[in-house]
């Protein structure tokens, strides 16, 4: 028996990276899941994969910057499963790699826009429902590492990421007595089409990247799914208002 045996789980930017191999693991450990994401394609895909295993999943499209796209999407995956039991708000973009100088305005607006806007768009929808409920919820959200320190060369990304972690302990606070809990997860460097992007696939960036790491390698996002199926999950019970970084040690440094 799974630790998340039919509980209803809603997964933003599930259709790739970290957000599909935590769609795939929590749906091993017994979750009715539903993947929320903008890639029709990838996100069918990666449903119809879960359900050949023997496992329940669906997609919807669902932008997490319009508020009335994810309003729908929360209320149907209510309506149509009886419940909203977690939900992992872990859609993001990179945006680019600037100094502020020459960091776009309308470069800022979208990475804020998706990164934090989407993520407060999600709580607020997810909060709704589980409030209508008995037995309140779990909320993951996935801020970084680059929530928790400064990384030069991007202010939009580290601003939403913190932004995040500010979010998520304020919500954490305002639920924690109908016992909605709401966590962020703070993943270092891990092997994803975003990394790849980010690092333009060159070896040597990499490279640099695993030296600033104490652990020595990048993580595969089974890793971080891992901890999110825990804090989606009555395991972590008694956890609320945490970033927890999953990055091999770097920010401990
Ligand atoms: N890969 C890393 O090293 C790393 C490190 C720290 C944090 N993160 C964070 O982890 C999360 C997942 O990233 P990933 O590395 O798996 O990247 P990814 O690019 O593989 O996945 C991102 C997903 O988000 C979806 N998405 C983007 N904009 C969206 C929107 N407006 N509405 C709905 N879905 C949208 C994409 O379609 C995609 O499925 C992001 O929030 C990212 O910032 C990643």
């Amino acid at each position: 028996m799974g630790i998340l045996k039919d509980k209803v789980i809603l997964i933003t930017g599930g259709s790739s990276g970290i957000g599909k191999s935590t769609a795939q693991l929590v749906a091993t450990e017994g979750a009715v899941v539903v993947i929320g994401d903008i890639q029709d394609k990838e996100g069918n895909e990666t449903a119809s994969e879960i359900v050949k295993n023997g496992h329940q999943a669906s997609y919807l499209r669902m932008d997490v910057t319009d508020f009335e796209s994810v309003k729908k999407v929360t209320e149907e995956v209510s309506s149509r499963h009886g419940r909203l039991d977690g939900a992992f708000n872990n859609a993001g973009i990179e945006g680019p790699t600037a100094k502020i100088s020459d960091y776009e305005n309308l470069d800022w607006k979208k990475v804020l826009d998706v990164n934090l806007t989407g993520v407060y768009n999600c709580i607020k929808c997810q909060i709704d429902e589980m409030q209508k409920q008995a037995g309140g919820g779990s909320i993951v959200s996935t801020s970084s590492a680059a929530g928790l320190i400064g990384i030069p060369g991007a202010s939009g990304y580290n601003s939403a990421k913190h932004g995040v972690i500010g979010l998520s302990k304020t919500i954490a606070l305002e639920y924690a007595s109908q016992n909605i809990r709401v966590n962020a997860v703070c993943p270092g460097f891990i092997e994803t089409p975003m990394l790849e992007r980010v690092t333009d696939a060159s070896i040597k960036i990499r490279e640099q990247l695993i030296k600033m790491v104490p652990m020595k390698r990048v993580a595969k996002p089974s890793e971080i799914a891992d901890a999110v199926a825990w804090l989606l999950s009555e395991r972590s019970s008694y956890v609320t208002g945490v970033a927890l970084p999953v990055d091999g040690g770097w920010i401990a440094q």
